[in-house]
């Protein structure tokens, strides 16, 4: 008995950790300095190469979504670089500079 519940305890634990490892927190702006401020810079406005001002972008969230998936002229699309659910948290992100 005492061991049973040892064994189901230590397996819940086990479990358990598991799954944290497997859940990837999501941090969009470490995302966004790692692939975003190089041409855009920290606040949205940096424009090097021609990039978009974002504090002036017109695009709603489903919209930022598939420029930053797919790209856009000179831009090269994220959707190889990052999961949906990380562009997502993105396209969220770059709209506070627009405040
Ligand atoms: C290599 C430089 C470069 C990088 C890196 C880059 N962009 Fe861009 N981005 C551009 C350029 C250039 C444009 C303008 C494209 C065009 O319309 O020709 C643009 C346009 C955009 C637009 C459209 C804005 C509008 O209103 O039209 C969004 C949104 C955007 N970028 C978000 C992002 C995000 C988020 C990342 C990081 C995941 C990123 N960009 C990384 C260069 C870059």
């Amino acid at each position: 008995m005492l061991l049973k519940s040892l064994f189901v305890s230590f397996f819940l634990c086990f479990s358990i950790s598991y799954q944290n490892s497997e859940i990837k927190k999501i941090e969009p702006e470490k995302l966004y300095k790692n692939n975003c401020r190089l041409c855009h810079g920290s606040k949205g406005k940096l424009g090097i190469g021609g990039a978009s001002d974002l504090s002036k972008s017109k695009l709603n969230i489903s919209q930022t979504f598939n420029i930053i998936s797919k790209g856009q002229g000179t831009m090269t699309g994220f959707e190889n670089i990052l999961t949906p659910k990380e562009i997502k948290a993105l396209a969220k992100y770059i709209q506070q500079f627009k405040k």
